[in-house]
């Protein structure tokens, strides 16, 4: 057990972009679903727009980042059992969200509090921004939490 939560973490740490190349930035969010269902009593949904892929690969970067730290989140506080991720384009942007049904937790109470201990919701927001997007967390009582990045994303013409 504990060896195979090291091997998920260690695959996650050592992702390289040249990962999200060869394999692109679905598979590879599936692949670390995958990993991580198999480890937690706990059901990931995703659906995922395919023209994610036409981000730059900083972009792509970023949102498996926030993605990681996310899950991560709820594997380790949330008590969910389920987890429901999309990744969708609005206009002129990329935008991905992670919802669980676990218990929630104060969010702006938890950000103004945050040490240097606590980086993930800070390095979310922190990476996220980096890239001209934005960061957005919500929880409510019996909601769970919500965590939504939108990452600028310009549609190039004609390409395919
Ligand atoms: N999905 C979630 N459900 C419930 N509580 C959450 C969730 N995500 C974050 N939290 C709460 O917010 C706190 C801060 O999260 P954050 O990711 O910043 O730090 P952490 O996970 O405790 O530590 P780390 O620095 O390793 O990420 C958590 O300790 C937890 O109490
Ligand atoms: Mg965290």
């Amino acid at each position: 057990m504990e060896k195979s939560v090291k091997a998920v973490h260690r695959f996650a740490r050592e992702l390289r972009p040249a990962v999200l190349d060869d394999l692109g930035l679905i598979p590879a969010l599936h692949a670390y679903s995958k990993s991580l269902t198999e480890r937690k009593k706990l059901k990931i949904q995703m659906t995922a727009f395919g023209g994610v892929e036409a981000l730059g690969t900083a972009k792509r970067t970023v949102l498996f980042r926030v993605a990681q730290e996310a899950l991560t989140n709820v594997a380790r506080h949330a008590h969910a059992t389920q987890v429901k991720m999309s990744i969708t384009e609005i206009s002129g942007a990329i935008r991905m969200e992670i919802n669980d049904n676990g218990k929630s937790f104060p969010v702006e109470k938890t950000l103004a509090a945050n040490t240097n201990k606590r980086l993930g919701l800070v390095g979310m927001k922190e990476r996220v921004e980096m890239v001209g997007g934005s960061l957005a967390i919500e929880s409510k009582p019996g909601r769970g939490t919500t965590v939504r990045a939108e990452i600028p994303f310009k549609q190039e013409r004609g390409k395919k």
